[in-house]
């Protein structure tokens, strides 16, 4: 296993691109299910989860091909398996975004249970509730979803919470589905929008993604189609709090300002001096941050997979913050390993009292999922001396060569083998 060496105290300077959005690229990849054309997506990010995505789809007989540029072409036409293991489903919950178009499109499926993770239990269970109010008859056994559909017919499915892969998921099967589908309480998150963008490409007729009711109605068959994915709005994020707890100056090409309101709002609030341009971002920090309270919401709120990078920056402000995670149960795992660089953290129910320290001190610790290990980096960037994050497979599943990309910035930061 990989670690990252980090000697903290660099001020980060200069430019880097943000990558496409990991989050938007898994559902436009399990698209490719719907149609036996081809879709072209172009700004796809190079991450283990992608890779394991693709794995899936071609397990299945899909073609998932990548191109020179980057981008990847997945073919839905030899589709013949219809089924995702518990081995590959195990490793990315994301996995179970393919249910809703294999049975759109196949009539059946069957897709491991994802199990929980670190953040927490992640039930699917309103995945399956809308699958079975469009028609689909659902039975678990052996930890597996069995899903079986003639036709799925349009629905009024109303979202007990806001479940971004669950919206996802009912997109895609409402998509091919008889009649009017209409999702109410849905998702807004902008990988939403940008899945609902390609779907209208393929022949879909979606409208209102973005909002909490989208409105669906089902077309016979889906074309193949081009389509650009978003810039990563949480890679962004966590850059713009690099730039701001190294006291530096950086700006982020290839983003997407707007869909960062929350975040930037926040950074302001601490004392950033953020400038957004069309697809750019400069994150200037000239003094130690201040102290600010988030709670984590869904979009268009502040986005629970910034809230541990946010706690990173928080650990070295002037004050107390009162950061409040609402959307997952366990998103806390990143604190232990912030305390044992020195951090004073309490954590009381959902919420975590982070008293700002001046500085915090290099040490060895644990990545526990993804965005956690984010933050561990973003503390280490600042903390005196040096420190090594351990188990960073969590990071390259969300960061394409994060460490490769600090260092162009200025940042002392190698990887090695464990
Ligand atoms: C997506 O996960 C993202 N992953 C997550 O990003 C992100 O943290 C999360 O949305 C929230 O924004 C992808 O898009 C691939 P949810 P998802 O369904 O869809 C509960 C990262 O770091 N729930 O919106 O799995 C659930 O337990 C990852 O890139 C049910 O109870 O999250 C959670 O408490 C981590 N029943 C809440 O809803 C369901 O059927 C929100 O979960 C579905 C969800």
């Amino acid at each position: 296993m990989d670690q990252l060496l980090i000697r903290g105290g660099t001020p980060l300077e200069g430019s880097v691109r943000v990558s496409g959005a990991k989050n938007a690229a898994l559902p436009n990849i399990a698209a490719g299910l719907l149609t036996d054309g081809d879709l072209r997506l172009a700004n796809v990010p190079r991450l283990k989860d992608i890779e394991t995505i693709s794995r899936l789809l071609r397990h299945m007989g899909a073609a998932v091909e990548g191109d020179a540029a980057g981008g990847l072409t997945v073919s839905g036409r030899a589709v013949s398996r219809f089924e995702a293991p518990y081995n590959l489903v195990r490793t990315m919950r994301a996995s179970v975004l393919v249910l809703g178009p294999l049975v759109a499109r196949f009539g059946r499926a069957r897709v491991s249970l994802p199990g929980g993770c670190a953040i927490g239990p992640r039930p699917i269970n309103l995945h399956l509730a809308g699958l079975k109010q469009m028609g689909a008859e659902i039975d678990l056994s052996e930890g597996y979803v069995e899903a079986k559909a003639p036709r799925l017919h349009g629905a009024r499915i109303v979202f007990d919470i806001k479940t971004v892969t669950g919206t996802e998921n009912l997109l895609m099967a409402a998509a091919l589905a008889e009649g009017t589908t209409v999702l109410e309480n849905a998702a807004c998150e902008p990988e939403v929008q940008d899945l609902a963008a390609l779907l209208n490409a393929m022949g879909a007729r979606i409208r209102g993604a973005g909002t909490d009711s989208i409105t669906v109605e089902g077309v016979p068959a889906l074309t193949g189609a081009s389509h650009r994915i978003i810039a990563d709005r949480i890679e962004a994020g966590t850059f713009a709090v690099a730039a701001a707890i190294t006291r530096g100056d950086v700006t982020l090409t290839d983003c997407a300002p707007e869909h960062m309101v929350a975040v930037l709002g926040k950074l302001r609030e601490a004392g950033a001096e953020v400038t957004a341009g069309p697809g750019s971002l400069r994150v200037r920090m000239g003094a130690r941050p201040v102290a600010v309270n988030v709670q984590t919401a869904p979009y268009p709120g502040f986005a629970t997979d910034m809230q541990a990078q946010l706690m990173a920056l928080m650990s070295v402000a002037n004050g107390r913050s009162v950061i409040t995670e609402t959307v997952f149960e366990n998103r806390f795992m990143h604190v232990n390993e912030l305390l044992r660089m020195g951090a004073d953290i309490k954590i009381a129910g959902g919420a975590a009292f982070v008293q700002g320290v001046p500085r915090l001190r290099g040490a060895p610790v644990m990545a526990t999922d993804l965005r956690a290990s984010a933050s561990l980096v973003l503390a280490a960037l600042v903390a005196e001396g040096k420190t090594v994050v351990h188990r960073i497979y969590h990071l390259d599943r969300g960061y394409e060569t994060i460490e490769k990309r600090l260092a162009a910035l200025g940042a002392d930061v190698r990887r090695v083998r464990e």
